[in-house]
C-alpha cells in the first residue's frame, strides 16, 4: 500500500450539509488512510490581541516552540499533505480560517526569515488541496484560494497548491448535484493524469540516466582509443565536478525547504 504521511484536513466549513465538505470526503477517499482533522467550528481561538501577540513574540525570542499555543503550528508543519475544505464566503472565505492562519503562522515553526527578511518555508508538506464551493461563479481576482496559494507558497513553502471547486450551486436553475459531480469526475480525472506523469518521470528518469552513462562510456573509450588517457582523465573530472555541485544544491535546497529540518 502506497503511504502518504499524515494527511491534515483543515475543516472550515460550518453547516452540516456542506457541500464543500461532502467535496472534500469524496477527494479525500481515494488515500484510503486515516485523516487527521482540525473541525474550525470546535476550536474557540483566543483573539489575536496585544496580549496574545507580545506573548508569541516573546515565546518565539526565547525558542520555546513546544509550547501548548504553538500545538496548530507544529501540527501544520509536519503533515506530509495538507487539504483545506471552505466554501466561498464574501469573497474569500468563513473567518475561522483566518483565525487558524494567525494561529499557525509561527516564526521559526511553520516559517522563519532569512538573512534579506525573505520569508522561508518550514512545512513538510509539498502539496495544499484547497476545495471550495461557491454560490455564483467566482470573481476572477479570487480572495479565497488566490490568498491561501501565495501563503502557502511564499511563508510555508508548499510547493504545489491546487484548487479543487464546484461553482455556481445557489444559482436559480442550478444542478447542484450535476455540478458537484462534475466538479468530482474533474479532480479524479486530473489527478489520474498527475499520478500517470508521476510514474513516467520515475521510470523515465533511470532510462535517460543509463543512456547517458552508456553514451558517456562509449566516448570514454572512443578517447582512450584515439588520444590516450589525459583526456580521459580530464573527461571523468568533469562529472565528479558536477555531482559534487549536484550534492552542494540538493543540500541548500533541503536547508531550505520545510520538513527537512
Ligand atoms: C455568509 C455567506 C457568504 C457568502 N458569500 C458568497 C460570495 O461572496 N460569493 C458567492 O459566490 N457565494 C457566496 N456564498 C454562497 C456559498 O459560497 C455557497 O452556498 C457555498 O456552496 C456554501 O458552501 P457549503 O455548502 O459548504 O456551506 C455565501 C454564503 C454564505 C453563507
Amino acid at each position: 500500500m502506497r503511504g502518504y504521511g499524515m494527511i491534515l484536513l483543515i475543516n472550515a466549513c460550518v453547516r452540516q450539509e456542506s457541500r464543500t465538505k461532502r467535496l472534500a470526503d469524496h477527494y479525500l477517499q481515494r488515500f484510503n488512510e486515516p485523516v487527521t482533522e482540525v473541525d474550525l467550528q470546535k476550536i474557540s481561538f483566543p483573539l489575536a490581541d496585544e496580549d496574545f501577540l507580545s506573548r508569541r513574540d516573546r515565546l518565539c525570542e526565547e525558542w520555546r516552540l513546544d509550547d501548548p499555543m504553538f500545538f496548530l503550528a507544529r501540527q501544520f508543519a509536519s503533515a506530509d499533505r495538507i487539504v483545506i475544505a471552505a466554501p466561498y464566503w464574501n469573497l474569500s472565505f468563513p473567518a475561522a480560517l483566518q483565525q487558524y492562519f494567525e494561529q499557525i503562522c509561527v516564526r521559526g515553526i511553520t516559517f522563519m526569515y532569512n538573512a534579506e527578511g525573505i520569508p522561508q518555508g518550514l512545512c513538510r508538506a509539498q502539496e495544499l488541496v484547497y476545495i471550495t464551493t461557491t454560490g455564483r461563479d467566482p470573481v476572477p481576482w479570487d480572495y479565497g484560494y488566490g490568498y491561501v496559494k501565495a501563503l502557502a507558497e511564499s511563508y510555508f513553502g508548499i510547493r504545489e497548491v491546487r484548487l479543487i471547486q464546484a461553482a455556481g450551486l445557489d444559482m436559480i436553475g442550478a444542478d447542484t448535484e450535476a455540478i458537484l459531480a462534475e466538479s468530482i469526475w474533474q479532480a479524479s480525472s486530473e489527478e489520474r493524469q498527475r499520478t500517470k506523469r508521476e510514474q513516467q518521470k520515475k521510470t523515465l528518469t533511470p532510462v535517460l540516466v543509463v543512456i547517458v552513462f552508456v553514451i558517456y562510456l562509449i566516448g570514454c573509450v572512443a578517447v582512450l582509443m584515439l588520444a590516450g588517457w589525459s583526456p580521459v582523465l580530464l573527461m571523468m573530472a568533469i562529472p565528479l565536478v558536477g555531482m559534487i555541485a549536484g550534492i552542494i544544491y540538493v543540500l541548500k535546497e533541503r536547508r531550505a525547504v520545510p520538513g527537512s529540518r
